[in-house]
Order: structure tokens, then C-alpha cells, then sequence
């Protein structure tokens, strides 16, 4: 169905991406609502989860309790998974009726912690997303960068296995990687700093959304 504000015959696909404690989740209502203002119908999302396989399998991956070994193939998997379930039940049919998905981690998390983090080779894992999403890449990409410890200590109250027991120079391999995707994808991809104040990061990912003002008009004024 068309919508009155874009010119593309699907609603866009928005992915936040970052290092833990970049501040995804506090930035994912406030993006929704400037994209309300511009007259879309949104759909916010996380992963893992977001269905009732995923929500399953997200407890599987993140609980911190029992403490059981995942190799970095076994958990590329499953948050694949999760993806899987996520995109044919979710996001698909939501930009196939014209809304805007924003979505809180997607394929490129995959990449950036099994494969920089926990060393899966790169090009299986793209095969893996390609498989799990059907090859649905996101319109835009917004990566709030800030640095490691940082994000850490942000999150040290409600850490996720992820925190809890792998070391800071796998959250570093993380961030570089997030950042190499950045400078190889310049035209998905945009970098607002996540250190700065939520007001100024807000006002970094409006500025991102006019990257598809070509293909939905509503988004040109950034
Ligand atoms: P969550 O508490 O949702 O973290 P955040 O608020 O930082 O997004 O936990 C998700 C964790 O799972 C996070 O540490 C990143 C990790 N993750 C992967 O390792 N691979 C993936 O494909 C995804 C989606 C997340």
C-alpha cells in the first residue's frame, strides 16, 4: 500500500546498531515519535526477540543464569534464528504495508560480536543473515559510537551474558568492527557520537533519516 509521504512502494527499514550501553534503547522512542510527526505509521523492534520464538531464544542467548558455554557458531545461529522468525513475522509484513520499521540490532550486531568479537569467520556469517533475512538489508543504518568503558559502565546494573562474561577487549573488537562496516558502507550507514547528550544524539539521527528523502519525501527536511 502507498503511503502519502514516500515515493518507495514499502515503509523503510531503520536499524540502530552500537556498542553495549550506546543508548539505542533510550534513543528508539523519541526517534519513533519524529517519525510519527512526519506522518508514519511506526513499528519499533528489538533482537533478539520480538516474537514468541525469539523472546524464547533471546533468553536463551542473554541469560546470564545457568552458566553455560556457547560457542560463537551456536550463538550465530541462534540469534539467526531469532532473525529469522523476526523478519517474516515482523518486519516484513510492516514495511509491506507501508510502516516504518525501527529496529534495535539486527544482522550487523551478528557480524560485530560472533564474528569481530568471537572470531566466526566473516563471509559464513554474511551467508547465515543472508538465509535467516531473506537478504532484506536495512534502508539506513544509525551506529551510536562512544567508547567501550563507557558503555560498559552505563549498562553495569542489568548486564546480559554479553557484558557479564566476555572481556573488554572483545567489546573492543566490537566497536572497531562497527566502525570498519561504517567506513566500507557509507551510504547505508551514518556514525553519531553517543557520548555527547541524548538531546544532541537525538538531533544526530534526525539528521540521518534525510538520507532517504529520496525515496521517502516525508524524511527529506533532516
Ligand atoms: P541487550 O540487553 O538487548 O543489549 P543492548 O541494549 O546493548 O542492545 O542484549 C543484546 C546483546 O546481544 C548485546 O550484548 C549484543 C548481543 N548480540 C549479539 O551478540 N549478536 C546479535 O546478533 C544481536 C542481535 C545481539
Amino acid at each position: 500500500m502507498s503511503h502519502p509521504l514516500q515515493a518507495a512502494a514499502r515503509g523503510p527499514f531503520i536499524t540502530l546498531e552500537g556498542p553495549d550501553g550506546s543508548g539505542k534503547s533510550s534513543l528508539m522512542p523519541h526517534l519513533a515519535a519524529v517519525l510519527r510527526a512526519r506522518g508514519f505509521d511506526v513499528v519499533t523492534t528489538r533482537e533478539p526477540g520480538s516474537t514468541p520464538l525469539g523472546e524464547r531464544i533471546r533468553a536463551l542467548l542473554l541469560d546470564t543464569e545457568p552458566k553455560i558455554d556457547h560457542s560463537g557458531e551456536a550463538d550465530a545461529l541462534l540469534f539467526a534464528a531469532s532473525r529469522a522468525q523476526h523478519v517474516a513475522e515482523v518486519i516484513r509484513p510492516a514495511i509491506a504495508r507501508g510502516a516504518a520499521v525501527l529496529c534495535d540490532r539486527y544482522a550487523d550486531s551478528s557480524l560485530a560480536y560472533q564474528g569481530g568479537g568471537s572470531g566466526v569467520p566473516m563471509d559464513e556469517l554474511r551467508a547465515v543473515q543472508h538465509f535467516a533475512t531473506g537478504g532484506l538489508l536495512p534502508d539506513l543504518t544509525i551506529l551510536l559510537d562512544l567508547p567501550v568503558e563507557v558503555g560498559l559502565a552505563r549498562k553495569s546494573d542489568e548486564m546480559t551474558r554479553f557484558e557479564a562474561y566476555h572481556d573488554v577487549a572483545y567489546h573492543e573488537r566490537v566497536r572497531a568492527t562497527f566502525l570498519g562496516f561504517a567506513a566500507a558502507e557509507p551510504g547505508r550507514y551514518v556514525v553519531v557520537d553517543a557520548a555527547g547528550a541524548p538531546d544532541d544524539v537525538l538531533a544526530g539521527a534526525v539528521a540521518a533519516l534525510a538520507r532517504l528523502g529520496d525515496r521517502w519525501p516525508g524524511l527529506a527536511s533532516g
